[in-house]
Order: structure tokens, then sequence, then C-alpha cells
């Protein structure tokens, strides 16, 4: 689904037509435009305890506002162009500037963005300008004089500019083990997206990691649910250092774990997997107090997430606490009656979202879909006819103007101009850092790597920039990057530094052969109704010439090396059945493993989102590296290691299947499922686990030991484990500790092993340093008692077995008593406190922690409550 697809958009024509571009008389100075424009000032006199005024300015607001013009609030239309009239190629006329000028003076919408990592332009100073242009409009024109949010997909750095740098993927982020690194990424990501006149960035994805036939595997951070929460945590906290920027918590929730791998399907899973794995990163971002969150495309358990009142209201609101702006994904509202096929019309639609909790609708200003006038007339014919409650609607506004009047937006609606350009391609050693630390050597036969920097190299395969004209480099960045599926053949580009011209200035000589790749198959399709996706993520070809120059270079070489993998890609258009490499490189491998016989070493370096290539390519290769998709500073951090000035550190953060070129089978394999690891004829162990990553040194652990034997889980939440770490090899490295859990009993299936704690420690040859990891005791929370999964979170009483790294040391942990690690974490069941409107609020109300058993909050588990359980359960009213 391309969020440009729409060819035009109907519903503005019948609007008065005022042309934006004269109106606004193209960017004016930024100045004119300041506080009380027509908005409602802030009384800093106020004796109600609101010391900012902000209270008083929204509730004044609100008081002036009609129902139209909160609805227009309630709406973000898309911006694609700053021409009044898009050549329409790519950006179809209603994400013009004309019409979105007209969205604002004649609908008050409250909110645009540019999604896809697609803003107007990809040049800094054409956006900043044009940002600012749209905002003194929208501020003179609308009655009201609001300033819009503007929203972007800024997602691992910000990858909407040419020349930016573009931090390496999410996935390549889980396996650096290091938050604190990532969240100083992140905050080089809010000060430049704030730079550009953005207010929002809709991350981070706190998805879980759980199928690698999804196109959108390398958004996530882990399949570890620690892992996810502890970077969803910090990368929030990063994303929200800018005053003038806001995060997003997307996608609430249980957005990763579609039914058969395909984007925006329907999620299957059980209460006990939701509690115990799925929403607990989400929970864990939310302690870092995002603006927004964002709700999950697809259905859990037979419910759109977009029309669940219990997932958005009383689960994130009253359970959760979060205070914030809810936005929908881009046009879900009408994906209620497209996609999920769950009503007939809408307005159905549009009644079921809004009473379940959605506060703003991303929509896709029209064309085959419903446009942002219809959005605005549904909604204000649901509250005249009492199918939405209008405190619903003040509600929604509410959140809306309160995050504008946080940001500072009434006081400066537009942004310095001149403060983009010394922000542009920044945070170079950070980049590079996460670049290094994210690569995972996953095979080094005979000490294969490091090579010397003597040898002759011979470089090939379709990861490598080609024809001198840098095309391949697109497999270093993925998605999101200068366009929602990654950058294009021939650019824009970010700041990138490459591979072939960092190794070359690194070895003796370096030889390269093009093979060929085009990213551009994806779009090929369009609208034609033909496959528009393929397994490969791209279009990748070895020819007869290319073979035969790489027979003719590969006896002279030293050392081959090839950068093999997928294209970059995106949700739908991303999702494959396959997970092995395409035919060609498979074919480069084979051609390479015939010239070479043994005698030359072959390096693998594979540039993917998702675990790419099977045993069958690997037992040809005498090393691999994993890069991910390591963004910016890749093609440094690949040839550094390579050499050895780098030695690797990353761990995988996800289960690599064995057999990825089936469909079925072990795909998708977690490291925390339960037992049995493999029955019957087939081998379900991953191909490598989870935490696997190499050196090129050895590293040796002493005994650990516990700052306490037996915990209490309901007096702390941690415990300490000490551990020596040495380095016996003769090289420096880092080395990241992990601690399992890996045997336990109790009243439900344990998991075959569970990560409770972490570390990364730099240390010299022979050097030995003490590390104290911090163990988190919820990780060990499960959900107990039967089939339904309702019961209260606990730790269970008993010994646990803690193992250091894959298989080193163990030692026991004893668990006293069984308890809670976090008191509140009473899930909501029976009437819980609802607003008493919308589908699913019994209007009882209830005290959100209570006793076991207790629903309804009379602190009474009483038959009420078993009562209210089972209507709950089976959907009875
Ligand atoms: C749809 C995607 O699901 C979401 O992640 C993104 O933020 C929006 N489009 C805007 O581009």
């Amino acid at each position: 689904m391309s969020e440009h697809s729409d060819e035009n958009d109907g519903d503005a024509s019948d609007t008065s037509r005022r042309t934006f571009m004269k109106a606004a008389g193209v960017a004016t100075t930024a100045s004119a435009v300041g506080a009380g424009t027509g908005a409602a000032a802030a009384d800093d006199d106020d004796d109600d305890g609101d010391e900012d005024g902000r209270d008083d300015r929204v509730e004044a607001l609100l008081d002036d506002l009609t129902l139209e013009q909160k609805v227009g609030q309630m709406t973000q239309v898309a911006v694609g162009s700053f021409d009044p009239e898009p050549d329409g190629s790519n950006v179809p006329d209603s994400f013009g500037v004309d019409t979105v000028g007209e969205y604002f003076s004649e609908l008050g919408v409250g909110s645009i963005l540019s999604g896809g990592a697609a803003p107007p332009s990809f040049d800094a100073q054409t956006v900043v300008e044009g940002v600012n242009a749209l905002q003194e409009y929208n501020v003179e024109q609308s009655d009201h004089g609001i300033p819009f949010l503007y929203g972007v997909d800024a997602t691992h750095g910000n990858g909407l500019l040419e020349g930016a740098t573009v931090f390496p993927q999410r996935m390549n982020m889980g396996a650096t083990r290091n938050p604190a690194l990532v969240e100083e990424a992140e905050r080089h990501t809010s000060d430049s997206t704030a730079s550009m006149g953005a207010h929002w960035t809709f991350a981070p994805t706190t998805d879980l990691q759980r199928d690698p036939r999804w196109g959108r595997f390398f958004e996530g951070i882990s399949e570890d649910p620690k892992l996810e929460g502890d970077f969803s945590r910090a990368r929030t906290r990063g994303l929200e250092d800018d005053d003038r920027l806001t995060s997003c918590v997307k996608h609430f929730a249980a957005y990763s774990i579609p039914n058969n791998g395909n984007d925006r399907a329907p999620a299957s899973t059980s209460l006990r997997d939701l509690r115990t794995n799925v929403l607990p990163p989400y929970r864990e971002a939310l302690k870092a107090e995002p603006g927004t969150v964002m709700v999950n495309s697809g259905a859990v358990n037979g419910k759109p997430a977009h029309a669940s009142h219990w997932l958005l209201t009383r689960l994130l609101r009253d359970h959760y606490g979060f205070e914030g702006l809810v936005v929908s994904d881009y046009d879900d509202l009408h994906r209620l009656v497209t996609n999920h096929d769950y009503v007939p019309d809408f307005r159905a639609g549009t009644r079921e979202a809004i009473n379940a909790g959605v506060d703003m609708y991303m929509i896709g200003n029209g064309g085959s879909a419903p446009g942002p006038v219809q959005f605005v007339e549904t909604v204000v014919s649901l509250v005249e006819d009492g199918e939405i409650p209008e405190e619903r609607i003040d509600e929604a506004v509410r959140n809306v103007l309160e995050l504008k009047v946080d940001l500072g937006l009434f006081e400066a609606p537009t942004v310095d101009e001149s403060r983009i350009g010394g922000v542009l391609g920044g945070a170079r050693e950070t980049s590079e850092e996460m670049a290094r630390q994210s690569l995972v050597l996953l095979e080094n036969a005979e000490e294969t790597l490091p090579l010397s920097g003597d040898e002759s190299v011979l470089l090939a395969g379709p990861g490598v920039d080609g024809d001198g004209n840098n095309t391949r480099a697109l497999m270093q960045h993925g998605g999101w990057t200068l366009g929602w599926q990654g950058p294009s053949n021939g650019g824009p580009y970010p700041r990138q530094r490459l591979l072939s011209d960092e190794l070359e200035a690194r070895v003796g000589s370096l030889t390269h052969v093009p093979t060929y790749y085009d990213n551009s198959t994806w779009w090929a399709g369009q609208g034609t109704g033909e496959n528009q996706q393929s397994d490969e993520n791209g279009d990748f070809a070895f020819t007869d010439e290319q073979e035969s120059a790489m027979r003719s270079a590969a006896p002279d070489a030293d050392v081959v090396v090839l950068v093999l993998g997928e294209g970059s890609h995106n949700e739908g258009f991303g999702d494959r059945d396959e997970l092995v490499l395409d035919e060609s490189q498979q074919r480069l491998v084979d051609v390479v493993a015939e010239e070479t016989d043994g005698e030359t070493p072959v390096v693998g370096v594979v540039l993917a989102g998702s675990p790419r290539g099977s045993a069958e390519t690997y037992d040809e290769l005498d090393a691999l590296l994993f890069a991910g998709q390591p963004g910016s500073d890749g093609g440094a951090a690949i040839a550094e290691a390579l050499v050895g000035e780098y030695n690797p550190s990353g761990k995988l953060a996800f289960s690599w299947p064995r057999n990825p070129g089936t469909p079925v089978g072990t795909t998708p394999v977690q490291y925390y499922r339960y037992p049995p690891t493999s029955t019957g004829a087939t081998d379900n162990t991953p191909l490598y686990r989870f935490g696997h990553g190499l050196s090129y040194t050895d590293f040796e652990y002493g005994e650990p030991s516990l700052s306490a034997s037996g915990v209490d889980p309901s007096e702390t939440d941690e415990v300490t484990l000490n551990v020596d770490v040495t380095n016996v090899g003769d090289r420096a490295g880092d080395h990241v500790v992990e601690v399992f859990d890996t045997q336990s009993y109790g009243s439900v299936l344990q998991p075959l092993r569970r990560l409770l704690g972490y570390d990364r420690v730099s240390l010299e040859p022979g050097e030995t340093a003490t590390v104290d990891l911090s163990l988190d005791l919820a990780a060990l929370a499960v959900v107990p008692g039967d089939l339904l999964g309702l019961a209260p979170k606990v730790v269970e009483a008993g010994d646990y077995e803690l193992t250091v790294g894959d298989d080193g040391p163990t030692t026991t942990l004893t668990v006293d008593s069984t308890g809670s690690t976090d008191d509140h974490d009473r899930f909501p069941v029976g009437g819980g406190p609802g607003k008493g409107h919308g589908p699913g609020g019994n209007g009882k109300g209830g005290n959100g922690k209570g006793r076991e058993g207790d629903g309804d909050g009379d602190d009474e588990p009483d038959m009420d409550d078993v009562l209210d359980l089972l209507r709950e359960v089976t959907g009875s009213s």
C-alpha cells in the first residue's frame, strides 16, 4: 500500500479554492508569526495549580472551537510536495501544497505528515523553509491560528534528508546490547528532526521481532522482550530530548506477530503470551513518557486493534496510565472496511475507532479512500446522532492541543531555519561505533579473519557499490531511508561511507567485479494487480560476462570477499516466503568455490534486514560476518572488522532459522519458546542461536556470585550477579556478558531460556574485569494458573538455574516467595475503570490493582467478578 498511491483527492474540490502559494506569499519571514495570532493565550495568573497555564489555554480553545473545528484538530493529512500541483507521477495532486493549504483554511486540520521517510524535498533547507511557510499560512488562515503538528518517520536517524547520518537499523541496534549508545544516537535524531521543522517522529518501533517472513522484521530490536523493552525505553528518552520533538511508541500492540507472516495480517496469540512477552516492551517504553502512541494496523485475537476499546483505553490509558495522544496508523479507519472486512462502511469504522480511543486519524488525503472532508463530516454526524459522545471528542482534542502547548508551538510555531545546517550529517562517532558494535561474526573457520591487510582482495556481490555511481550502497541502509522502501538507484543518498573505498584503503590491492542489483522491483507492478514483491526483496542477476570476469579474477586473489544479502524493503512489499539468498547469489558463491577450490579463503558479508541465507551457502564460506543494515558508517565499520582494526562483538538478538528455504518448519522460532526443541524428523534448533557472535579473541568466565541467594520479588525487582571475565586471547576486544535462566519449574511451562541481564565490557589481552550485572526479576514473571491466562503476573517461588553466556558457569537463584515485581500490574478484566462508553466498558469502574480475582474493584473477589470474567472471556455482555 503506497502512501502516495492515491490518484486524486476528490473531496477537497467542493471547498472554495484558494491558492496556497499566492496566499502565503512563499516563505515569508518566520518572525512574522508568533504567539497570540488568534490562539487563546496562556493565562499565567491562574490559581488552579496549572503552573504553565496549559490547561487554561487548552480549555479556552476547546470552548471556542466548533465541533467541526475540533474534528479538524483530530485530522492528520499528508504533504508530499511543496509544488501547488505536483507532477502526479509519484506524488498525487492531493499531496500538493495547494490542497494541504485548503485543508488548513477550510477544515482547520491539526496535523500534517510526510510518511514513508519521503518529505516534500530531500534537501534540508528546502524542507525547513517550506514547512515554515506552510505553518505561517496555517496560523494566519485557520480560524484560531492553532499551529499544526508535523509528523515524520525518522526511524533510524533522520533518514529523510540528503546527507543526513542514518544510524544502523533497529535489528542492528539490538545486536550492540548497548542501549546507552543507542540513546545517544536518538538524541541526535531528535535534534536533527526538530531542526528540519518536524515536531514528531513515528518512532520507536516497539514490536518484538517474531517472524522473519514479515517485511518489517528489520524494525524490531530483538525477539527478546527485555531487550526490546530496554532499548525502546532508551530510544524514547533519546527521541524526547529536544523540547520541540516528541516520539511515538508503535504499533500498539502485537503488530509483529501476523499469523501468516504477512503485513497487517491478524495475530492470534494467547493472553499468556501477550502478557508475558508481547506487551511488556510497550509498557517499558511508556515509562519514558512518549508524547504519542500509534495503533497496530492489524487485529489481535479477532479484534482489530483500532477498534479495541480494551487495548486503547482500558489497557493503555487506565491501566498503563498513558496520558498522551493516540494516533491511528495510515488510513486505518478505512482499513477496518477494506483490509479487515470488519465493518460495512467508513462510518461504522470511524465510530468504532474513535470510541475505542483513537484521538487522531492519519488519513491518506482521499483518492480511493475517504479523505479529510469526509472524515470530518462523518465524525460530526456521528456526534450529532449520539453515536460518539462529545466528551470523547473533547478528550481527543485536549490530547492534541496539550501536545502542541507542551512542544511550545503556540509560542514559536516556526523553527530557526539556520539550525539544520549545523546538525545534518553529524553524530559520526556515535554512528560508527554503533555500526561496529552491531556486527555479528557468525563463522570464522581456522581464523580466516582478520585479514592481515597485505592481501589482494577480490570484492564482489550485490551489496557492493558499483559502476562508479553508488547504486548498490542501497543495501546498507534499508527501508525508511530517503524513501519508504529505502533509497533509489542513483540517489539521493544519506551521508555514507562505502565498503569498496574503505576496504581498498586498508588492503594491498582491491579488484571489484560488479554483479547486478536493482531495488525498484517492488514498485514495478504498482496498479497492475501483478505481484509487487519478490522473495529476494530486489532484482538480482549474475550475468555470463560477470561470471567470466569472476572466473578469471578469482585465481589471482589472496582472498575473496562476497557481499551478499537482500534489497531494502518495507511493510507488505518486504514480505517473503523464503529466506534463502536468490539464485544468482548462490551461483556466485558456487562459482567462487569452484575457482578457489578450497585454497583461497572466501569471506561472506551479509547485508540484510532478516536472517538471509542457509547452511547450503554458508558451508562454502570460510568466514561470515552479519552486518545487517548498518547505515551511514557501515562500510567503514565492516572494513575495520575485516582487517582487525575492530574486533567484532555484536550478538544476534534473534534466532536464525535452520531451514529458511522452506516456508514451514522452523520459521518462526524464538530462543525462549517452550520445550521441546525438536520433535519428529526435523531439526528445530536454530542455525545460529540468540546471543551467538564470535570474536577474534577468547573470553573466560570465573565463578558467578549473587548479591543475595534468596529474593522476594515483592520487595525487590533486581538482584546483582558478579562474574569475572578474562580476555585470554591476544587481541583487545569487547565482550557482551549475558545471563540466562536455563532451568526452572513452576505452575506453567517455563521457556527454554530467558535473558535476565547483560552488559558490555572492553578488555585488553590478559585483562580481567569483574562485571556487576543487574538481573531483572520481572523477566522471570509468568502468568500462572490454567489456560485462560488472566491471573496477576508473578515470579513464582523456587530455584532458578542461571547460566552465564551460552553455556558458561551456572549458579542458583532462589525466589523465596511468590510475588509480583510490580504491584500495579493488575491486568484489567471485568469492569475496570472504563469511561462507560463504547464497546467493552461496562461502566462499573475498578481500581486498576485490587486483590486477585477482584475485577470490579469492590475489594471483594466474589461471584460478580467471576461472572464479569466469564463475560469478558466469552464476549457476552
Ligand atoms: C504506516 C506505517 O505502518 C507506520 O509505521 C508509519 O509511521 C506510517 N505509515 C507513516 O509513514
